[in-house]
């Protein structure tokens, strides 16, 4: 005891080092422990304080060898290339009990200035550094960042030995308080309302998609290898228009943890180089045969949808133009006639009465409508604008069979046919797993046309499950990260895997297409369950979608799918040809065009009995 003392004592009378300082965990050996005669050569200042590059930088791939000095005025006679000897306050900073803390030395006293105009030069990410690691985030995930249950154990407790060839948070955190370098950086995302925007270097990536975002695949893989670019210390400000994939010039700046993410700010403003060449995305290949071997399926989350919405004509000129009219259409996220003014209007006949007038006038067929109006205040999303799902058809081809509309309260039963109590009608209502969440509207359709040879009768089920509100940070201190709202969806996918089973139950060859925002990945358990008890396959799989073309909506800095499509074996049958393409119409424009959050997809399905 008494030498470990004196050696404890003896390291810190012979100056310590910033590696040493940091440590080669996330949080500092010193943390709470005033120090002094610690040297370094200011890299970057900042608005409240300055970065500090040992001159004596360690060859441990876990040390970062920089450190972030806070102080108002601290940096105000000095400048970038002082090379100084100060002392202050080790401190383990952050601003929320989620976020992962910072080391950083507060309360700092200049003790002496060496030299100035010391050479200072960046590290280049992945050249001066180990390579960005593209799977794991961080050793305490388990091998799995959507592993159920959520945050089984915190980095801040934990406080787990840097691995940075293996992790990517691990990595980030090794260089904490260092001046780098992004070579050829492309944009992963729009830039939050910060400014703040998602990118990748000239480092190997995985999950790289055809538009060169990262989308999440199904090995766990949500790419920890990209990093966020904050606000620049120059008191500039990022652009607000960058879009997915845009080729940006080369970033500089300084590495720090903050708002629940790793990032870097920028001596001055992201600059875009070159955007993508084709600016919009095709439109959907698949059109109708207007029988029931070649039905077309569009699924659109309009997003908080009413009668006076700016984007109204938008949505209907995507469905007309990027979606060609299917015939048949699963629509989410409409809200009542008088959308959030919070009254006791429920119907949203004249919002979509309003959407089919503005898909017509866009040169669109005139399509017919059904939804269930929910009971007032208890489906969730935006108060008073009581959001719901709703089918549009073309009355022409497809009808209900045997309409009987139930109400907000009728939980629908599978009857012997199999036909359905209520057409369409809400899934067990009452189950409090819906709870201030969207019930799935199902309903039973016919194929308008010959009787006989061609006859076509399907199912669909159109969902909008919980969404993953209250989520922790990709890069916080959970781990696994809190997934919002995953019990729920468990739940709620569990009882509409079961309804779907109930049908197939009583006729295996049913054919069932279920469609609509899960708000969930198919990888991760809510939906591995739905898949598992239903027996549906996902539609991606069917119809042999790559892995990193799967995607309908952005978020972070991955393109991701949350809006999927799952078959019945009948219509997923290798003769039956099953299609299905996702139009990135929303995904690949900048905010200000962006007309919903989702992009929406179509299918071409054959439903023939
Ligand atoms: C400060 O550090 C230097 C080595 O960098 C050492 O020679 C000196 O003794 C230290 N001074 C104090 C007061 O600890
Ligand atoms: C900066 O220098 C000025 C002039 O010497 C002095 O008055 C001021 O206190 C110094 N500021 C700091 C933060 O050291
Ligand atoms: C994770 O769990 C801890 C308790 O172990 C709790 O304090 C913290 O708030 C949780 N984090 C999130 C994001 O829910
Ligand atoms: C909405 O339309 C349905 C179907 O036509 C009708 O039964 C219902 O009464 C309408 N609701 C309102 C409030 O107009």
């Amino acid at each position: 005891m008494a030498a470990l003392r004196l050696l404890a004592l003896t390291t810190l009378a012979s100056a310590l080092t910033i590696s040493q300082i940091n440590g080669p965990k996330y949080l500092s050996p010193y943390a709470g422990q005033t120090v002094s005669n610690i040297t370094g050569i200011i890299t970057a200042k900042g608005p409240n304080g300055i970065w500090l590059r040992s001159p004596t930088p360690d060859r441990d791939d876990r040390t970062s060898d920089s450190i972030y000095v806070f102080g108002k005025t601290f940096g105000a006679n000095l400048t970038v290339g002082d090379a100084i000897v100060i002392g202050g306050k080790v401190e383990e900073y952050r601003s929320n009990k989620d976020y992962v803390p910072l080391t950083e030395i507060a309360s700092p006293v200049l003790e002496r200035k060496i030299s100035s105009g010391n050479e200072v030069s960046p590290l280049v990410i992945g050249k001066d550094t180990v390579k960005p690691p593209t799977e794991q985030f961080s050793s305490l995930d388990g091998g799995d960042v959507f592993a159920v249950p959520n945050n089984v154990s915190l980095i801040s407790v934990r406080n787990p030995t840097l691995e940075p060839k293996k992790y990517g948070m691990d990595f980030w955190e090794s260089l904490n308080g260092e001046l780098v370098t992004v070579k050829k950086p492309t944009a992963l995302s729009k830039p939050n309302n910060y400014g703040d925007t998602w990118v990748v270097g000239d480092w190997k990536v995985t999950g790289r998609n055809k538009r060169d975002g990262l989308t999440m695949t199904n090995k766990a893989d949500a790419n920890p290898e990209a990093i966020l670019i904050g606000s620049p210390l120059d008191g500039s400000s990022n652009p607000k228009t960058t879009k997915l994939g845009d080729e940006l010039a080369e970033i500089m700046g300084v590495f720090t943890y903050a708002f629940g993410f790793y990032r870097i700010l920028p001596t001055t403003a992201l600059k875009v180089v070159q955007s993508q060449k084709q600016a919009l995305p095709s439109a959907t290949s698949l059109t109708s045969e207007g029988k029931c071997d070649g039905l077309t399926f569009g699924a659109y989350n309009v997003e908080n949808l009413w009668t006076q919405s700016a984007h109204l004509p938008k949505v209907a000129s995507h469905i007309v133009t990027y979606l060609k009219s299917p015939d048949l259409i699963f629509v989410q996220e409409v809200q009542d006639d008088n959308g959030e003014t919070n009254d006791a209007v429920v119907s949203a006949n004249q919002t979509l009465a309003a959407l089919t007038a503005a898909i017509a006038s866009a040169g669109g067929p005139q399509y017919a409508f059904t939804d269930i109006a929910p009971s007032d205040d208890k489906d969730g999303g935006a108060p008073g604008g009581n959001i719901r799902v709703a089918y549009l058809y073309k009355p022409s081809l497809v009808r209900l069979y045997k309409p009987n509309p139930g109400g907000a309260l009728d939980a629908n039963e599978v009857l012997d046919g199999p036909t359905l109590k209520y057409n369409p009608g809400r899934i067990d209502p009452a189950n409090n797993a819906w709870t201030a969440s969207r019930k799935p509207l199902v309903a039973q359709w016919e194929v308008i046309g010959k009787k006989g040879k061609g006859e076509g009768s399907f199912f669909t089920v159109n969902v909008h499950f919980g969404s993953k509100g209250g989520s922790s940070s990709l890069h916080g201190d959970a781990r696994p990260p809190v997934n919002g709202g995953v019990e729920d969806r468990m739940q709620q996918a569990e009882l509409t895997a079961q309804f779907i089973k109930a049908i197939l139950a009583k006729d295996r060859n049913a054919r069932i297409i279920t469609a609509g925002d899960f708000n969930e990945f198919a990888f991760v358990e809510p939906m591995k369950r739905f898949a598992g008890i239903s027996g549906l396959e996902d539609l991606d799989e069917v119809a042999g979608i790559q892995d990193v073309e799967r995607y309908t909506y952005l978020f972070d800095m991955n393109t991701q799918q949350l809006d999927h499509m799952y078959v019945s074996a009948a219509v997923a049958k290798k003769g039956r040809k099953a299609r299905y393409e996702h139009v990135h119409i929303n995904t690949w424009v900048d905010s200000e065009a962006q007309v919903s959050d989702h992009d929406p997809s179509v299918a071409k399905l054959d439903v023939c009995v």
